[in-house]
């Protein structure tokens, strides 16, 4: 869809609700989506949410979706391992927020490393699911609307 924003989450976040709670909280993948819905069509802006578990799936995804406006991305654990995501992402010139609902810096050292972090236009890492409204935030008034 031209002009949309994307919402587009990795690896296992259609886990989320269910996923390591004690990390990750309660709130499910659909909840959400539901909610960034409601809050961006109230702007008048389009949400075009996504998940997979594919990193090639991932990059179709966004190759496809090229005359989106911007994307909240959270990677999951391909943040830390995606050169392919991330060629894809500045190979169309797609805005990102990206977001973290853990605190990554405050857990393994594999988690520190983002191949998307020096690409993105903000990072929101340790809010927890809030992340995801905090990003739509900065997006709406970015996009001011
Ligand atoms: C995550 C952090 C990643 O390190 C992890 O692999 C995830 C979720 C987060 O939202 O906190 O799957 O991106």
């Amino acid at each position: 869809m031209k002009g949309a924003i994307l919402l587009i989450n990795g690896p296992n976040l259609n886990l989320l609700g269910t996923r390591e709670p004690e990390i990750y909280g309660d709130t499910t993948l659909a909840d959400i989506e539901n909610k960034l819905k409601t809050k961006l069509s109230a702007v008048g802006l389009e949400l075009v949410a996504y998940q997979s578990n594919q990193e090639g799936q991932l990059v179709d995804f966004i190759h496809e979706h090229q005359t989106a406006k911007f994307a909240i991305i959270n990677a999951g654990a391909f943040t830390h391992t995606s050169v392919a995501l991330r060629d894809a992402i500045k190979g169309v010139g797609l805005n990102f927020v990206e977001v973290h609902i853990s605190n990554v810096h405050a857990r393994e050292e594999f988690r520190q490393k983002s191949y998307l972090s020096d690409i993105a236009q903000g990072i929101i890492v340790g809010c927890g699911v809030q992340g995801y409204e905090l990003a739509a935030d900065f997006i709406i008034a970015e996009l001011g609307h």
